[in-house]
C-alpha cells in the first residue's frame, strides 16, 4: 500500500528545474512553529548552521554539531508540508573525506526526512559533491563567504571584489556545478560576480548578498524579522518584531504584578454537582 500526503513536497529536482525561471524563494527555519509560518510562502527552507549563532548565541558556526542540526531538522520537517527542507552539514562533519561526508549526509537525511543537504566550499569540495550526488544525496553548494571558514578568513567580509578573488570564486562555483550540485548559494560577493556566475553555471544560484539576477534569494528569518542585533549589509528588515515582543512581555509583566492576569476567562471553575 502506498502512502501519499495531501500536497507533494518540493524536491531538489524541482528546485534544479527552476534555473532561469520564476525566482526561487527561501528562508532559514530552525523550529516547528517558524517552519509552519514560512512553509506556505517559500520553495525551500534551510536549516542553516547559523542556528548556532542565532538560537544559541555562539560567536561563529564552528561549534555546531550534527546532533544539533538533526534535532532542528526534525522540528522543521514536523512544522512543514510543502517546501523542500535542506539541512546544513556542520563544520568538521564532511570535509575529511567523501566517505565521511556520505556517512554524515546519510544520517541527516535518514533521521530528519529532509530532502537535501548543503555544504560549504568550492573546488576543494567538488570530489565530495560528486561522490554524494552519485549516491543519492542532493547537494546544495555554498561559495563566496563561507562562514565555517571564519578561522582562516579572519572576518565575515564580502569577497570577490577584486579580479583575483573573483576568479577564484567563479572557479569554485563552476567546480561544484560540474560536480553535480543541484543549486548553489552565493554569499556576500560582488554583485557583477554573482550575476556572471548565475549566467555561467547550470544549476540555479541562490543569493544572500549576491545579485537580484540570482535564480533565487535566501535570508536568515530572524534577521529579516528584525530580531537580530547586528545584521550584514545584505539584510533587509521586512519587519521589526523585536519591539513588539518587548512590548508584549512588558504588558504581561505589569499585569502579573497587578494581579490582573490571569482574568476570570483564563481560570477554571469547579465542576458542578
Ligand atoms: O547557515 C545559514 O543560515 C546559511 C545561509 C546564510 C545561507 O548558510
Amino acid at each position: 500500500m502506498s502512502v501519499q500526503s495531501a500536497a507533494r513536497r518540493l524536491t531538489a529536482p524541482d528546485i534544479r528545474a527552476r534555473k532561469g525561471g520564476e525566482p526561487i524563494v527561501s528562508l532559514t527555519a530552525y523550529h516547528a512553529h517558524t517552519a509552519r509560518l514560512v512553509d506556505p510562502h517559500v520553495d525551500f527552507m534551510l536549516v542553516g548552521d547559523s542556528l548556532g549563532m542565532v538560537m544559541h548565541g555562539m560567536e561563529t558556526t564552528v561549534p555546531v554539531t550534527v546532533d544539533m542540526m538533526i534535532l532542528q531538522g526534525q522540528a522543521v520537517m514536523r512544522g512543514s508540508a510543502r517546501a523542500l527542507v535542506v539541512v546544513d552539514l556542520p563544520f568538521g562533519s564532511y570535509e575529511g573525506s567523501p566517505q565521511q561526508a556520505f556517512a554524515t549526509a546519510a544520517r541527516v537525511l535518514k533521521e530528519t526526512g529532509a530532502g537535501a543537504v548543503k555544504l560549504e566550499g568550492g573546488r576543494r569540495m567538488a570530489e565530495t559533491v560528486r561522490f554524494l550526488a552519485d549516491r543519492g544525496v542532493p547537494v546544495m553548494g555554498h561559495v563566496g563567504l563561507t562562514p565555517q571558514a571564519i578561522n582562516t578568513l579572519g572576518s565575515f567580509k564580502a569577497l570577490g571584489r577584486d579580479e583575483a578573488s573573483a576568479a577564484l570564486i567563479l572557479d569554485d562555483a563552476r567546480s561544484i556545478a560540474e560536480a553535480g550540485a543541484f543549486s548553489i548559494v552565493l554569499e556576500a560577493i560582488s554583485e557583477p560576480l554573482a550575476r556572471q556566475i548565475t549566467e555561467e553555471v547550470a544549476p540555479p544560484t541562490i543569493g544572500i548578498g549576491g545579485s537580484p539576477a540570482c535564480d533565487g534569494q535566501i535570508l536568515v528569518l530572524e534577521d529579516m524579522l528584525g530580531l537580530s542585533d547586528r545584521v550584514p549589509r545584505f539584510v533587509k528588515k521586512f519587519a521589526d518584531i523585536g519591539p513588539a515582543i518587548g512590548a508584549a512581555v512588558e504588558a504581561y509583566a505589569s499585569e502579573v504584578r497587578a494581579r490582573s492576569f490571569p482574568g476570570p476567562e483564563h481560570v477554571y471553575a469547579p465542576k458542578k454537582g
